[in-house]
């Protein structure tokens, strides 16, 4: 191998003439009679190289044979591209180098897709030769983007004075809303260790040991049905600080992700992020964590239907709507679509009426008189030209159906500006949700989030009005992060466990140390765990976490590369004291 004097992304009109060398790979080759053009490509770039057999004193019907990905390394003259074909789009666009020798590093073997065309190739294709897919430019372009979000979270945390602790990945199973990854251990038989859905016991303790601000970026494991923005492992900025509220947390994160947008995407986000409760939050978009970036609110109209001749919503809990602007153009065709969306978010259906000129037309329309129309009208601040579509139902799947007809809405009517971030806090969750299925309550965040102090006592009484002192980051319609500020009273934390459905005896065998420490002086505390895998989606662009990660893994859990998970030898498993049972 020539020792290379320049990478392929850095040769300018300035270095005209000069003797350079130059290692990389193949991306496109083309064949111009005795000339062979070859584009020699890098992490930094792309230059185009020259073999011209009247210069070229080798074998040149080798040059001939040259293919895409082969590894090269080339020696010779930097020169000026003739006029016609300079590439003003290009950093080395200018210039090209002629080259007098050449070195084959490696031949690479026919590909199973065209690199340069990423999504014209079945996605476990890619992931099966993620090495090939990690070659691309949008690949290696994101990871620098993660990359750099690395070193600008430990920079602006660091400055603020955190400590970055690891913790363990070997720990005690300890439930906390999805289902661990177990471990099985040898030297302790029929034992097992957990990985970590987050370090969250252990950064409490940190604060109980005194450590006062943590951070760490860490990996989280959690056995889960995984979607578009969600894998089996992923990686959290994990924080947590002591004494501290609400305000000061926020202050924190604010100004870490203002710091991360700016050094990593040159973006300016607002100086304070807005805030909604978790009721507005799902009173007026329909979700936790709404996007901003468009305004498009859900209006109430029960007070209307209730008086309308439409019987289907007499009785129903919620009656909720939506109006979009220009909506009458929707046809009949385009609400089958939006009422089929609607209903695999189990709404019954999707009523609605369209403002023409002469008042509201088709629909539920003549239902409403039209004195009531003239209110509706009014009260929505329709305008001619508009559609109301509306749900009645469980106050549930109203809100959630119209949150996803809002975002189908935007995406249809193209209201949503891709270099716009949104961030917005959510505050106030409720404490428990009522598990139907299993019939117990479910910390809406976790076992170990506050309440809020004045509704201390509702943990007594009324256990679903009780509001937690849980927040979430959300941006663009991405929760991006989440945390609380946490219980530090022994008593209070043991309350929490019991309406969780554990018994002394279970909490105690699963947390009993971390109550024993809270018993020790545990300083008032607080924290959150960023998405970071979703932070870096959101500063890449793209709406699949997988493009964010090296090697990630299928929806169902897989990876394609090395094919995992995979079956073990019976001596791996006789040592661990394991049978498989027969399926
Ligand atoms: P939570 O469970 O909300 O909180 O997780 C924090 C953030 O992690 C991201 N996240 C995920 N990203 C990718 N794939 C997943 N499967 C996945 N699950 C969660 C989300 C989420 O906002 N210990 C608490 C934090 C705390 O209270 O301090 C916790 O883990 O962006």
């Amino acid at each position: 191998m020539y020792k290379r004097t320049n990478n392929c992304g850095e040769l300018r009109s300035s270095d005209l003439n000069n003797t350079v060398v130059l290692n990389g790979w193949i991306n496109k080759v083309r064949l111009h009679g005795q000339v062979v053009f070859v584009d020699l490509r890098d992490r930094y770039g792309k230059t185009q190289i020259v073999f011209d057999a009247d210069e070229y004193k080798g074998d040149f019907e080798k040059i001939k044979k040259l293919s895409m990905e082969d590894v090269l390394s080339i020696r010779g003259v930097v020169r000026a591209r003739v006029e016609s074909a300079k590439n003003p789009n290009l950093a080395t666009g200018q210039i090209e180098v002629l080259v007098s020798k050449y070195l084959m590093l490696n031949e690479s073997a026919p590909l199973p897709f065209m690199l340069n065309d990423r999504q014209n190739a079945e996605e476990d294709l890619r992931l099966k030769y993620r090495y090939l897919e990690l070659r691309m430019e949008e690949l290696q372009h994101n990871l620098l983007i993660r990359h750099n979000t690395y070193q600008a979270t430990r920079s602006y945390l660091s400055e603020n004075n955190f400590v970055e602790v690891e913790t363990p990945i070997l720990m005690k199973s300890t439930p906390e809303g999805a289902r661990d990854y177990l471990v099985p251990s040898r030297v302790h038989q029929g034992k097992f260790y957990a990985l970590p859905q987050s370090p969250q016991i252990y950064k409490q303790i940190l604060m109980i040991s005194g450590y006062d601000k943590y951070f760490q970026i860490v990996k989280c494991f959690r056995d889960e049905d995984l979607r578009a923005d969600r894998q089996p492992e992923f990686t959290q900025i994990d924080i947590e600080i002591s004494f501290v509220d609400e305000e000061d947390i926020f202050g924190y994160m604010e100004g870490l992700t203002k710091h991360i947008f700016k050094v990593v995407s040159q973006l300016d986000l607002p100086d304070s992020f807005p805030r909604l409760t978790y009721k507005e939050a799902m009173e007026s978009y329909g979700s936790d964590k709404p996007d901003l970036r468009y305004d498009l609110k859900l209006v109430d109209v029960q007070e209307f239907t209730n008086i309308s001749e439409f019987n289907a919503f007499s009785s129903v809990e919620r009656v909720k709507g939506l109006v979009v602007k220009g909506g009458v153009k929707y046809s009949r065709k385009v609400i089958d679509e939006l009422t089929e969306l609607v209903k695999k978010y189990k709404a019954k259906g999707l009523a609605w009426m369209k403002l023409n000129d002469n008042g509201f037309e088709g629909g539920i329309s003549k239902f409403f008189s039209t004195d009531l129309q003239k209110k509706m009208k009014n009260a929505l601040e329709m305008e001619y030209g508009d559609i109301l579509f509306i749900i009645g139902d469980e106050s549930k799947i109203v809100l959630n159906a119209l949150g996803q007809l809002r975002k189908e809405i935007a995406n249809k009517e193209g209201l949503i500006n891709k270099n716009d971030f949104s961030p917005v806090w959510i505050t106030e969750f409720p404490m428990f949700e009522y598990d139907d299925e299993h019939k117990r309550y479910i910390a809406m965040h976790h076992p170990f989030t506050a309440p809020k102090i004045d509704d201390i006592n509702l943990l007594d009484s009324n256990p679903l009005e009780t509001l937690s002192r849980g927040y979430d980051l959300t941006m663009n319609g991405y929760e991006i992060a989440g945390g609380s500020i946490r219980i530090h009273s022994p008593e209070v934390q043991e309350k929490v466990f019991l309406l969780l459905g554990l018994s002394k005896k279970e909490s105690i065998e699963k947390f009993g140390f971390l109550v024993e420490a809270l018993s020790y002086g545990a300083p008032p505390h607080g924290g959150i765990a960023f998405g970071f895998d979703r932070l870096v989606m959101l500063l890449a662009g793209t709406d699949n976490i997988r493009d964010v990660i090296a090697f990630p893994k299928t929806t169902s859990a897989a990876s394609l590369m090395d094919e995992s998970p995979s079956s073990v030898s019976s001596t791996q498993l006789n040592e661990l004291g394991i049978r498989i049972k027969k399926q």
